[in-house]
């Protein structure tokens, strides 16, 4: 009896065991097969093999983890693709899409990394990574005040080759540097000008994408339905968006920034209750975000702060004014405001020294990185008092470890 409990168990294991084994050839005959169609593909000026990479190369998990930009998604469990296209041509694009449509395999496609889910970099089917941030070149026209953006680019790098050619042009977009200009774009980008100049998306002019079929079109070819899509719907549910066309605004020379942050025993609600008020109906150059997190008094107690975190688009005077017949609660004051130039304020918002040389905004390594959980929702009507003040017992009460 013992010994046939042995067998059968020898037996499953060795099942196990080729099984496996059967599956890591097939994968890896896959694998073959699928660069293979890749070499077959891609075009002999522009060859494609330095911009493989499968799970056999050595810089392979180097390559997926380099734009990881949630640490969520950086464990041993989240789902690998079976290789890596850091394409470095648009024909490379043509090639990935013409190989997945082909094998059958889902194709990700993946910019800056920015995902809150990690949608352009993990998924529960078998799939590849077309990695795009070797494609960022960023060509700025102020003579026509637009420019071309790859979208590998990122918004830092986007916003200093503007400001390496004028001082009095910007563009409205996210204010995280770090963010891809493909994740960006497609999905709408919002930021601190969007109250006079919309949204990224609003501020595009042309495309050039790679369709499902590999071809390259842009605006006039691709036609306005799908040329609408990708400034809002998502790039990657229509295409492979290569680069847009964008409009650069107008910035004045001196622009002014301020953060200043009030806790519970600062009045905090009431102006927080101001905010609500006034913010949606202040002059559309004027943007200020709210910010809300629990801090530990002196005391040892908790207590709830908000953070008003603001870009106005003029001086610190015009601003002084506007807040104290518009915002007066908040009590802004002269030594609250920094007047600087537009490109800096960039670094403000991100919370780093102005006295920082604007080449910081080339870096592409975040300055720190989480686990993240985020989620968006619009509030239609200002909150009540009594609902903030629950809102911050709750938080109050959730916040542990500070
Ligand atoms: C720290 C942080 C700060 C942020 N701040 C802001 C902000 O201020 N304002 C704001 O609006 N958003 C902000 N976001 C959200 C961010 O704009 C979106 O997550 C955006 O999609 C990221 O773009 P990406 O290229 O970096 O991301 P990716 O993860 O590379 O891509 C995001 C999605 O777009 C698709 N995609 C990427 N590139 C292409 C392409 N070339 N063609 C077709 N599809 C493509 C991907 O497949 C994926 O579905 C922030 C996110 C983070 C993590
Ligand atoms: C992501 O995971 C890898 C492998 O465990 C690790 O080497 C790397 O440091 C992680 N990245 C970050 C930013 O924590």
């Amino acid at each position: 009896m013992g010994k046939l409990k042995a067998v059968v168990v020898v037996t499953m294991i060795s099942t196990v065991l080729l099984s496996i084994l059967w599956r890591a050839t097939l994968h890896l005959e896959d694998n073959e097969n699928f660069v293979r169609c890749l070499l077959d593909h891609s075009h002999p000026s522009h060859p494609i093999s330095s911009a493989i990479y499968t799970p056999k190369s050595s810089s392979f998990s180097s390559v997926l983890e380099s734009y990881i930009r949630n640490l969520r998604f950086n464990e041993s469990s989240t789902p690998k693709p079976f290789l890596i296209l850091t394409a470095l041509h648009e024909s490379h694009i043509q090639a990935a899409v013409t190989c997945g449509k082909s094998h059958g395999v889902q194709m990700k496609i993946r910019s800056g990394g920015h995902d809150y889910e990690g949608l352009s970099y993990v998924s529960t089917l078998p799939f590849f990574l077309l990695d795009m941030f070797n494609l960022r070149s960023i060509d700025v026209d102020i003579e026509t005040e637009t420019a071309w953006v790859q979208t590998g680019a990122t918004l830092g790098e986007v916003f200093y080759r503007i400001a390496e050619k004028s001082k009095t042009h910007g563009f409205p977009a996210g204010v995280c540097p770090t963010v891809g200009v493909g994740g960006h774009i497609s999905g709408a980008g919002y930021g601190n000008m969007m109250r006079k100049y919309g949204v990224s998306a609003d501020n595009v002019l042309d495309a050039l994408i790679i369709d499902a079929n590999g071809r390259l079109l842009d605006r006039q070819s691709m036609g306005e339905d799908l040329f609408w899509a990708i400034r809002g719907g998502g790039g990657a549910s229509f295409a492979v968006v290569l680069a847009y066309k964008i409009k650069l605004v107008r910035v004045p020379e001196t622009v002014t920034v301020f953060q200043v942050d009030r806790t519970l025993e600062e009045d905090a609600t009431d102006i927080v209750d101001q905010w609500q008020h006034v913010a949606y109906n202040l002059p559309q150059e004027l943007f200020i975000r709210l910010m809300l997190d629990v801090v530990v008094k002196s005391s040892g107690e908790k207590t709830l702060r908000a953070s008003f975190v603001s870009l106005f688009l003029g001086d610190s005077e015009s601003l002084l004014s506007i807040m104290k017949e518009r915002f007066p609660k908040l009590g802004l004051s002269k030594s609250d405001c920094i007047e600087t130039s537009w490109v800096k304020s960039v670094l403000f918002w991100s919370n780093i020294p102005l006295e920082t040389d604007i080449q910081v905004l080339l870096d592409r390594t975040p300055q720190t990185l989480d686990y993240l959980k985020r989620k968006s929702d619009y509030v239609r009507e200002p909150i009540p008092k009594a609902g903030l003040e629950s809102l911050w017992k709750k938080m109050m009460e959730l916040e542990t470890g500070i």
